[in-house]
C-alpha cells in the first residue's frame, strides 16, 4: 500500500518557503479536537440507537436522554467533526496555494479556542435542556452572537491571504471563498431569522433553506475545494477540465440556494416555493453530474490509485457515495417518492451516507495523508490504516442499506393504513442492524484514533520515510 508517508522536509531537511507558511501545530490541534467530538457523537448514535431497541438502562437519568443526546450527536458532527477537521485542513491548503500565511497566527489560535468553546458550550447547552428549537441550529440562543462572530473571523483570516495573491485564482480558491461568505450568511439566516424575525410556515420554509444549505453552502463547497487541491496533487497530474471545474461551481451557486424547502414537501409553504425546491434539486444533480466526470476523467489511466494509494481511495468511494447519495436525492425529492418516504428513516440513511460516507471520509482521507506530514513520523501501522477504511466503508454501506429498507417498510405500512406500532415492530430488525453497523464505524474510528496516538508518541525516524 503506497500512503504517501511524510515529505522529507519533515524529517529533517530545511524546510521550503511554502512549507515555513503552515503552522503544522493549528492543524494537528484542530484534527485532535475534530477526533474527539467524532468518538462524542458516534457514542451519542451508539446511545440513541439503543434506546431505538428498547435496550437503555439509563432511564431518568434527564441528562443522558436519547432526545438530547441525538441533538449532541447531530451537533458534534457538523460543528464539532466536520467544522474542526475543514478548519485545520484550510490552515494547511490556504497558504501552500496562495504562497501567503494566513492573516494573523494568534488570531487563528483565538479563533481554535473560541470555536471549542462555541461547541462545548453548545453540548453543555443542549444536555442542560437550553437547546434552541430550530433544527440543526440546536445552539442555545446565547452562543448564537459568539459563533456568528467567530465565523467572521475565520472568513476575515482566510480571505485575507487570498485577496491579496497575486497568482491564478484556483477553482480550490472559489470554492474556498464561496464558502466563507456563505456559511456566514446561513448562518445568520437560520439562527437569527426564525428566533426574531419570522414565525409561523415562514419560519419553517427558512428553516427548510438552513438545514440544506449548511450542507449545500458550507459543507459541500469546502469539501469539493479540498477535492480539487489534493486529488491533482496525489494523482500527479492536473485536473482533468478547468472548464468543467467552473460549470459545477457556478451550477452549485446557482441552483443550491433554493433547495432547502425540499425538506418540507406538502406543507402550508406555497406551491410555487416547493416546486421551485424540486426543480432546482432535480437541476443540481446535473450539475454534480459534470464534477464526477471531472474526477474520473482524472482519474483516468490511473486508476491503479485507487488500490495502492489510501487517501485516494477515501476519495474516490467518497465521491462514489456522493454520486448515489445525489441521484437518490433527485428521485426522492419528487412529490411521488415524497408520499412514501416522507419521516422514515430512509431520510436517516440518505443523511448518515452524505455525512459519513462522502464528506467524513474525505476528511478522514486527508488526514491520513496529512498527519504523518503534520508529524514528521510515518503511520504506526498501515495494516490498522487499511483496517479504519474497511470498517467504516463497511458500516456505512451497511447502515445506509439497512435505513433505506426500513424506510421503505415504514412508508408501506404507514400509506396500509396499519397501526403505528406495525411500523416499529417491522422496523426492530433494521434497528438490530444498525447498530452492528454503527460498531463497525465507531471500531473503524477508534483504530483511527489509536494508530494517529502511537504515531504521536513514536520517535521520529532518523532517516526520511520516502514519499510516494
Ligand atoms: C456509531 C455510529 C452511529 C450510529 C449508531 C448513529 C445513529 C443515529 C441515530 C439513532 C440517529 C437518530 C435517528 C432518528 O431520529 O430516527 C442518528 C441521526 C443522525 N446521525 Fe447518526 N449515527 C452514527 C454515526 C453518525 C455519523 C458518523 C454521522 C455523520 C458523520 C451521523 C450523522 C447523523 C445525522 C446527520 C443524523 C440526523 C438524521 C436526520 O435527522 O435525518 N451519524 N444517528
Amino acid at each position: 500500500m503506497n500512503v504517501p508517508m511524510v515529505d522529507t522536509a519533515a524529517v529533517g531537511e530545511p524546510l521550503t518557503d511554502v512549507e515555513r507558511l503552515v503552522d503544522r501545530k493549528i492543524v494537528l490541534c484542530y484534527y485532535v479536537a475534530a477526533m474527539t467530538y467524532m468518538v462524542v457523537s458516534m457514542l451519542g448514535g451508539l446511545l440513541v440507537a439503543l434506546q431505538l431497541i428498547r435496550c437503555n438502562d439509563l432511564q431518568g437519568i434527564e441528562l443522558l436522554s436519547p432526545g438530547r443526546w441525538r441533538m449532541v450527536h447531530t451537533n458534534a458532527i457538523a460543528y464539532g467533526f466536520l467544522a474542526n477537521a475543514f478548519l485545520g485542513t484550510l490552515h494547511w491548503t490556504i497558504p501552500r496555494l496562495t504562497m501567503r500565511p494566513v492573516l494573523n497566527k494568534a488570531l487563528s489560535y483565538l479563533i481554535f479556542a473560541a470555536w471549542q468553546a462555541v461547541v462545548l458550550a453548545t453540548a453543555g447547552g443542549i444536555l442542560l435542556g437550553q437547546a434552541q428549537g430550530l433544527e440543526w441550529g440546536e445552539t442555545p440562543v446565547w452562543i448564537d452572537p459568539v459563533a456568528q462572530l467567530g465565523l467572521l473571523l475565520v472568513a476575515v483570516n482566510f480571505m485575507a491571504p487570498i485577496i491579496a495573491s497575486r497568482g491564478p485564482m484556483y477553482v480550490t480558491l472559489w470554492y474556498f471563498m464561496a464558502a466563507f461568505v456563505w456559511t456566514f450568511l446561513t448562518y445568520a439566516m437560520g439562527n437569527f431569522v426564525p428566533q426574531y424575525v419570522v414565525c409561523g410556515t415562514n419560519a419553517g420554509a427558512i428553516g427548510g433553506l438552513f438545514i440544506h444549505d449548511l450542507v449545500g453552502l458550507f459543507v459541500t463547497p469546502l469539501g469539493w475545494g479540498l477535492m480539487y487541491y489534493f486529488v491533482p496533487i496525489l494523482l500527479r497530474k492536473p485536473i482533468w477540465s478547468h472548464g468543467l471545474s467552473l460549470v459545477g461551481f457556478w451550477g452549485l451557486a446557482f441552483f443550491y440556494p433554493l433547495q432547502g424547502i425540499h425538506h418540507f414537501l406538502y406543507t402550508p409553504i406555497p406551491m410555487f416555493l416547493q416546486y421551485g425546491a424540486v426543480i432546482s434539486t432535480i437541476a443540481v444533480e446535473f450539475v454534480v453530474a459534470t464534477v464526477i466526470v471531472n474526477f474520473f476523467g482524472t482519474l483516468r489511466g490511473s486508476g491503479r490509485e485507487i488500490v495502492t494509494n489510501l487517501p485516494i481511495r477515501w476519495f474516490y468511494t467518497g465521491m462514489i457515495l456522493y454520486f448515489i447519495t445525489c441521484f437518490q436525492c433527485a428521485l426522492q425529492v419528487t412529490l411521488t417518492f415524497q408520499e412514501l418516504i416522507h419521516f422514515t428513516d430512509w431520510v436517516v440513511g440518505h443523511a448518515h451516507l452524505v455525512m459519513f460516507g462522502v464528506f467524513s471520509q474525505w476528511l478522514m482521507g486527508i488526514m491520513t495523508y496529512l498527519i504523518p506530514r503534520l508529524t514528521g513520523k510515518p503511520w504506526y501501522s498501515r495494516k490498522l490504516c487499511e483496517w479504519h477504511y474497511w470498517l467504516s466503508v463497511v458500516g456505512i454501506v451497511v447502515m445506509f442499506l439497512d435505513l433505506t429498507m426500513a424506510g421503505l417498510f415504514q412508508g408501506w405500512s404507514w400509506s396500509g393504513m396499519q397501526i403505528w406500532d406495525h411500523s416499529t415492530q417491522v422496523s426492530e430488525p433494521f434497528w438490530v442492524v444498525r447498530i452492528f453497523a454503527g460498531l463497525s464505524m465507531f471500531g473503524g474510528f477508534l483504530v483511527f484514533v489509536y494508530n494517529t496516538i502511537r504515531t504521536l508518541s513514536s520517535p521520529a525516524p532518523t532517516r526520511p520515510a520516502v514519499a510516494a
